[in-house]
């Protein structure tokens, strides 16, 4: 299959002007208000202040993973970026809260709302003014991916509805979150130069993953558009290729899918060194580049002072930075972030001493960096809560929940400490101890790690069980000593590592090699097994690992997938081997070979030298989908079946579900936007005088920092020191790139999140769901709807609800809430979402093969 960029590299975007025709917007929360103020701000900037916030002052330059510039004369601090999707990283004090796919597990609205807030809170009292996260790329198309627990599952509308509420918690708090990775940035491989290079890959340009245009809507940007919906203030664009142009330089993606169609009123920020050129990245829609350098430590940016000198000569419209500069500010002031009330950052990344060199990368400034300012409040009630109810029980005959057991033997290291403490592994680099979180950048520094050994051992006193553990993997003689004694219960520990690409364990350089548990793990439970006839199984990974013979085992009693909790691991996990809260729900298939999964990460290039192609050939296939279309979505129908499928989960207590119920609620018919936007304002003047852009007289240069002004004034072209200086933007631009002038809204568009109209209620679905067993709990009832027609999914989830607390004998209704864009397709030609004229069938039930009501849409 042949793909091609899906547009030229520039569609000219003004989106900021939507402010002006829907003033009434209901998603964005200070809409007009903060029009007027991001507007009289902006008016009163110089274009070197301006610059100075759309551009990192360099890696190590100040004291969080990324900074912006400051504005000295307006008071205006050094915006701090920091990381991540599963609270605060490089920090003290502070929590560290259960990763993305945990959360996932909850199936929780709630959940994730709190579990944002908390982190908003968090990032707010340590003097963060952008969070960079939460995580929806990966979307899980690979199950080996090394960042899928980042992110909330391989579903786009769990995805999408886990990103909006995280989104909405973290900016309740005054904290802009930054939704990431846009886009499809799928593996970790080959997703930058240097990092490929320094592995002995010999390519010149990063991996392009190549998406087409329905599948790009229907599932990698469908929840970044529920993010735009929830007024996300950032988006992150991501280091790979997409379709072969940069993320951070792809029109087609930013002005095209983000601007224009989703009418995203925030800012882009590029990815750590996902910046590959200067104007192209501002004609394409990126709006401030992050660390700001070209890589790390180089002095040198692409913006900066150079793109100073491209709106002094024009090739950079000066629309285009004010359009920066005032998406940079909208977003801050849209949750009541105010240049008086902004904190200042109390937390050093660089090093945990109180004093050090501010500016590290120059060792310059220095001065008291921590002040350990405690943030952590009572979180850590909803860490252990919300890990807890992610928590997912696969297998269970009968012996959970525990109750008072005589005697525990816990087994494997996964169940204890790592030796060198809970933070001696920088950013997680090995996988020693239990496993409570991913590696890379999306992780935070414990203030304390709960292990399963401790937590249990606790709750053994209070029982009076007795309770020995081992910790390790290989110490088989002491394990075989317990196992044989009479009454014994074994919990045995196993796990695996992902995470970021920039490390490597034990080979697996963020994505993982395989599938199977490692340091010994899936020996150890067929070990364990065949001593012991009641063998609990618990599993801290990321993602599925092969389950087929541990499921058939009979001597395994129970697999409980712990996922990566946070700090609260070992109570959460005790909360749920006791039956004293309810589990959750799987929110990836369970294959039972690599194989099962038909698609896989691109191990090695393809290409040569150039950029690594991945074709994402299997479309809507993965995950759930491909395994539907392998076996017909019936459960055990052949080989291909999943070991334990998408949305499943045990309970304790068992449900009935009936009177499937469904009203049509909207029969208006679809009115694509028309219209124009304004044309493109600029706000105030600056000097056209190279001469008044050299550093001020007396300026004491940092090392490495960088700057808005030029190294020279003397003619534009020694400041650049680029052979292509005086040629106009016209020349390397593609047409209308750079154009002011009002532009045809997107018929998809309108509003942020899209035509209004999509979020019509088309129908409303009722089923009553009965508790037929003896135990509260909870249940989480799931909708998935056939569009129907050529080379379409089996089934889709379409909605979703955790019922908690269902008393037994009670019966609650689920309610969900079908829109036109849940039963829609993109279409391509049409540029626009379409029912299309295929019969449509709605399924409820509990997991995505367990599905007894079933209905056709009228
Ligand atoms: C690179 C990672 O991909 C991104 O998620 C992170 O926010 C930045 N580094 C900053 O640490």
């Amino acid at each position: 299959m042949m793909y091609k960029p899906m547009t030229s590299a520039a569609e000219p975007c003004y989106i900021l002007q939507i402010f002006f025709p829907m003033p009434s917007t209901l998603h964005h929360l200070v809409v007009n208000k903060s029009w007027n103020q991001v507007v009289a701000f902006v008016s009163q900037l110089t274009l070197t202040e301006k610059v100075n916030i759309t551009t990192g002052v360099g890696w190590m330059g100040e004291k969080c993973v990324g900074n912006t510039g400051s504005i000295p004369r307006l008071g205006v601090k050094s915006l701090c970026m920091q990381d991540g999707p599963l609270g605060l990283r490089f920090s003290d004090y502070n929590s560290a809260f259960p990763v993305g796919v945990t959360a996932g597990a909850t199936w929780s609205r709630h959940l994730w709302r709190d579990r944002g807030a908390a982190m908003g809170a968090e990032a707010r009292d340590k003097g963060v003014d952008v969070l960079l996260g939460p995580a929806s790329g990966p979307l899980g198309r690979l199950s080996k991916g090394g960042r899928i627990a980042e992110a909330f599952g391989a579903d786009p509308y769990l995805q999408g509805l886990a990103l909006a509420n995280t989104v909405t918690g973290i900016q309740s708090n005054g904290v802009v979150a930054c939704a990431k990775h846009y886009i499809a940035n799928e593996q970790e491989h080959f997703r930058q130069v240097g990092e490929s290079v320094g592995r002995g890959f010999d390519i010149s340009e990063s991996l392009s993953s190549n998406v087409n245009d329905k599948v790009m809507h229907e599932y990698y940007s469908w929840p970044f558009q529920d993010a735009v919906k929830a007024g996300v203030g950032a988006i992150m664009c991501s280091y790979n290729q997409i379709n072969n142009s940069y993320g951070c330089q792809n029109s087609k993606m930013l002005n095209g899918i983000l601007k224009d169609e989703y009418s995203f009123q925030g800012f882009v920020m590029s990815d750590w060194q996902a910046q590959h050129s200067g104007v192209s990245n501002a004609a394409a829609g990126l709006d401030m580049t992050m660390p700001g350098d070209t890589l790390f430590n180089t002095g040198h940016s692409y913006w900066g002072g150079n793109l100073t000198l491209a709106v002094l000569n024009g090739t950079v419209p000066a629309y285009r930075i004010d359009d920066m500069a005032m998406r940079i500010m909208a977003s801050l002031f849209k949750v009541g972030w105010t240049v008086q009330g902004a904190k200042e950052t109390n937390f050093f990344s660089w090093s945990r001493l109180q004093f050090d060199y501010r500016q590290a990368a120059a060792k310059e400034n220095y001065e008291q960096v921590n002040f350990g300012v405690d943030v952590r409040a009572n979180h850590a009630n909803h860490i252990r809560e919300s890990a807890a109810k992610g928590t997912v029980i696969l297998k269970n005959n009968g012996i959970l929940p525990l109750n008072k057991p005589k005697f525990i033997a816990a087994i494997g290291e996964d169940a204890g400490a790592n030796p060198k403490g809970p933070n001696g592994c920088p950013d997680r680099n090995c996988n020693d101890g239990t496993n409570a979180m991913v590696y890379g950048s999306g992780t935070s520094n414990y203030p304390y790690l709960i292990t399963p050994d401790s937590a249990l051992q606790q709750q053994a006193i209070k029982d009076g069980t007795r309770y020995e553990s081992v910790l390790s993997n290989y110490l088989w003689p002491s394990v075989h000593d317990l196992l044989v004694q009479p009454n014994v219960t074994a919990i045995v520990f196993a796990n695996t590592a992902a995470g970021e690409g920039y490390i490597n364990i034990g080979g697996n350089t963020g994505d993982r090699n395989n599938l199977t548990l490692w340091k010994n793990g899936d020996d150890l439970i067929k070990n364990v097994s065949a001593l012991c006839s009641n063998t609990i199984v618990v599993l801290h990974t990321g993602g599925p690992v092969l389950l087929d013979a541990i499921s058939k085992n009979p001597n395994v009693s129970a697999i409980v997938w712990a996922g990566e909790p946070g700090q609260e691991s070992g109570n959460s996990l005790t909360d749920i081997l006791y039956g004293k809260t309810s589990p959750g729900r799987s929110p990836f298939t369970w294959g039972a070979t690599e194989e099962s999964y038909g698609n896989n990460v691109l191990y090695k290039p393809n290409n040569g030298k150039g950029a690594p192609q991945d074709n994402f050939e299997d479309g809507a296939f993965f995950d759930y989908r491909y395994f539907d279309k392998q076996s017909d979505g019936k459960p055990g129908s052949d080989q291909k079946a999943p070991v334990y499928e998408f949305g499943f989960g045990l309970s304790w207590s068992t449900f009935k579900y009936s009177d499937l119920k469904v009203v049509k609620k909207n029969d208006r018919p679809y009115q694509p936007t028309t219209g124009l936007t304004i044309a493109a304002p600029t706000f105030g003047n600056f000097s056209t005088d190279i001469k008044d852009y050299g550093f001020p007289k007396g300026f004491r240069y940092i090392y490495q920092f960088i700057y808005p002004w030029l190294n020279t004034t003397t003619s534009g072209r020694e400041a650049s020191g680029d052979s292509s200086y005086g040629k106009t933007a016209k020349e390397f631009l593609p047409p209308h790139a750079i154009d002011s002038n009002p532009q045809p809204k997107h018929p998809a568009g309108g509003e942020p999140g899209g035509n209004r109209q999509l979020y019509d209620v088309i129908y409303e679905v009722t089923a009553t769901i009965t508790n037929t067993g003896n135990t509260m709990t909870d249940e989480v009832p799931q909708l998935y709807v056939s569009h129907g027609g050529d080379g379409e999914p089996v089934r889709v989830l379409r909605g979703f609800d955790r019922i908690e607390r269902i008393a037994p004998g009670a019966s609650v209704t689920f309610r969900a809430e079908l829109t036109r864009r849940d039963i829609s397709n993109w279409d391509s030609k049409a540029q626009n979402w379409v029912v299309t004229s295929a019969p449509k069938t709605i399924w409820v039930g509990s997991s995505s093969r367990n599905l007894p009501l079933t209905a056709k849409l009228q």
